[in-house]
């Protein structure tokens, strides 16, 4: 079986002193939660403070986004090397990196490739569009996105990866996806990952749900078997995150 995940993504949220206080109030509760992977990813600065407040806890700490460098003058970037010695996970290609910092799938590939080098496990953001859902190009967008962004990775690496659905019109807009859309994309990502890699990694292979995603609405995105968790923005800033961990756990057991 698939270990759950709830993983919340901060955004440009929390400095290190907020970071601290929000862990350490949530920490305890949310350490209870079993049957689900915990994942928290803080801005970069807020990362040693995170560490430190969920030090001996079974909670993840992460970074957003690593370099597709390794070293050398590239101001103010940060190494997934450098990432790898304070936490384990990393998000990659997140739309506000593919929109604001013009990510391709090229460099999403590359990063991919450092961070699983480093040891890190990656979270790989997908999604399409509110256009391209609109002219019924969501399936394409997403299966091509996986293709280049997941090329050629180590076979030994596959457990390493999951994959975040993350259609871009649901993102802040407290308009979540369908659960049956959120199911067919994700079935449609399984199915391209098995060309790419064999039924029986695409079997393994996480896909979690991002977008809006609530307290509220959490429980019909697990209702299918094929969503394994969900990454959370505004909601993982909250206690709420804690409910929604929980939610994830019950509905696996
Ligand atoms: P919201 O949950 O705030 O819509 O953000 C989703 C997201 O982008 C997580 O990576």
């Amino acid at each position: 079986m698939r270990i759950p995940i709830a993983a919340g993504n901060w955004k440009l949220n929390y400095g290190p002193q907020q970071t601290a206080e929000f862990l350490q109030s949530i920490r305890s509760e949310l350490t209870e939660v079993q049957g689900v992977v915990n994942l928290v990813f803080p801005p970069y600065i807020s990362v040693p403070a995170a560490v430190q407040a969920l030090n001996g806890s079974n909670i993840y700490v992460g970074v957003q986004n690593v370099s597709e460098h390794t070293q050398g003058a590239f101001t103010g970037e940060v190494s997934a090397v450098m990432a790898a010695e304070l936490c384990s996970w990393t998000i990659i290609g997140h739309s506000e990196r593919r929109m604001y910092h013009h990510e391709t799938d090229e460099m999403t590939h590359s990063k991919i490739l450092r961070a699983l080098d480093a040891g890190l496990s990656c979270v790989v953001c997908v999604g399409e569009q509110l256009a391209q859902r609109e002219a019924d190009n969501s399936e394409a967008v997403v299966a091509g996105q996986i293709q280049r962004g997941l090329a050629s990775l180590p076979a030994e690496k596959l457990k390493d990866i999951v994959i975040a659905y993350e259609p871009v019109w649901a993102i802040g807009t407290g308009r979540a996806a369908s659960r049956d859309d959120a199911e067919s994309m994700a079935q449609m990502i399984r199915s391209v990952f098995a060309e790419m890699y064999g039924a029986s990694s695409a079997q393994d292979l996480r896909i979690l749900y991002g977008g809006s995603a609530t307290a509220a609405n959490i429980a019909a995105f697990m209702e299918s078997p094929e969503i394994d968790g969900a990454l959370v923005g505004g909601a993982s800033l909250k206690p709420e995150f804690v409910q929604i961990s929980r939610i994830i756990a019950e509905s696996r057991r």
